[in-house]
């Protein structure tokens, strides 16, 4: 494990949780920051993957789109390698120890903890006082989901890093509150491999996200091998040739972006990029990239495509992955009601 887990004075179970939301298609960045570590992570931890649904709608979603797009994300986790027969994968929603425990932590977070939240700023942008108040509470709603399992370990980019550190913190305050030292751990952030913030194909110093208008800005994985090496011939670049070492990418975001794929992509590090393509032009390090990363995308474009002509198959994985995570999560919940004091 490269980033081993600090120690709290938790003693339950070990437990990996992590989730994306359901909305619009699953990139480049969301594969290499997340997706591809929570594979990495079945061999050694019970994991739990959750298709934040939810999350999803602190922005409108097309209610068509929306069940659409859980089925393409859970068929995303599959295609990418997650077994959802060892390990549990279910969409928030059904599961409603989540809203549950949201709303105890809409009463533990404080106002100044979310008004820090630089996610919040960004997505509702000049507009705050139209944003919904789901938006806002938002990373509550993501303690929640951690939580309920009292999970240990959050494989996670680096833009969800702050609100890693907010579930911390209400974990920590929930526990000193009401006198329970150590009843939820504090769940510790995995931020692993190369390439923690993947920048978007069109502009290296904006981070690759699904809500960028332009879809050239990103690699989704459903695209398929003609698209993928056509939207990397058009990837953005500056006129030099690459540099012949890794400080040479300093002050140029779109080539060290696109080094930086390649190096994750192929499992090698940038240094070993750069002595590779040393003094290259972009047109002879683009068609390589292309080439690598139509051989490790294209594959899982195809099964995802597989995955989705089935959505019987989808649902089911579904309904069983809820059935196991309520099994977890609803004996928690009850600890947690009678800590409260509620009556149940
Ligand atoms: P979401 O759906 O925006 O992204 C899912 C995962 O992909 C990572 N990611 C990236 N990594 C590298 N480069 C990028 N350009 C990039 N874009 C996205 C994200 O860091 C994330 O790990 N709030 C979360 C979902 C969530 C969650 C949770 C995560 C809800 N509850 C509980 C962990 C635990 C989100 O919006 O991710």
């Amino acid at each position: 494990m490269e980033n081993e887990a600090k120690k709290s004075n938790y003693s339950g179970p070990q437990r990996v949780f992590s989730g994306v939301q359901s909305t619009g298609n699953l990139h480049l960045g969301n594969y290499l920051g997340a997706i591809r570590n929570f594979v990495d992570l079945q061999q050694d931890y019970d994991c739990i993957y959750c298709v934040v649904d939810m999350h999803a709608i602190t922005a409108w979603q097309d209610p068509e789109e929306l069940t659409k797009n859980t089925r393409a994300t859970t068929a995303g986790y599959i295609a990418c390698g997650i077994d959802p027969e060892q390990h549990i994968v279910f969409n928030q929603s059904a599961v409603s120890a989540h809203a549950e425990l949201a709303w105890i932590f809409n009463c533990v977070a404080r106002m100044g903890w979310l008004n820090r939240m630089t996610q919040f700023k960004d997505k509702a942008g000049r507009h705050k006082e139209n944003a919904s108040v789901g938006l806002f509470v938002y990373p509550n709603l993501m303690a929640a989901d951690i939580l309920a399992y009292k999970a240990t370990h959050v494989p996670v980019g680096e833009d969800q890093k702050q609100h890693l550190e907010l579930s911390r913190d209400i974990a920590q305050k929930f526990n000193n509150d009401f006198n329970v030292p150590a009843f939820f751990p504090l769940p510790e952030p995995l931020i692993l491999g190369l390439a923690t913030r993947v920048m978007s194909l069109r502009d290296g110093t904006a981070k690759m996200s699904k809500s960028e208008k332009s879809e050239y800005s990103r690699i989704n994985l459903k695209d398929d091998a003609d698209t993928i090496a056509k939207k990397i011939r058009k990837a953005r670049t500056d006129p030099d040739p690459l540099p012949d070492n890794v400080a040479g990418l300093k002050d140029r975001p779109e080539a060290d972006n696109l080094v930086g794929i390649y190096a994750a992509l192929a499992k090698m590090t940038k240094k070993e990029v750069i002595e590779r393509f040393a003094g290259a032009q972009f047109s002879t390090f683009k068609p390589e990239l292309a080439e690598l990363s139509v051989s490790v995308l294209a594959p899982i474009g195809e099964e995802m495509a597989k995955l989705m002509a089935d959505p019987g198959y989808i649902d089911n994985v579904l309904r069983q992955g809820a059935e196991r995570a309520r099994a977890i999560a609803d004996p928690i919940m009850a600890e947690v009601k009678k800590v409260v004091g509620f009556i149940i």
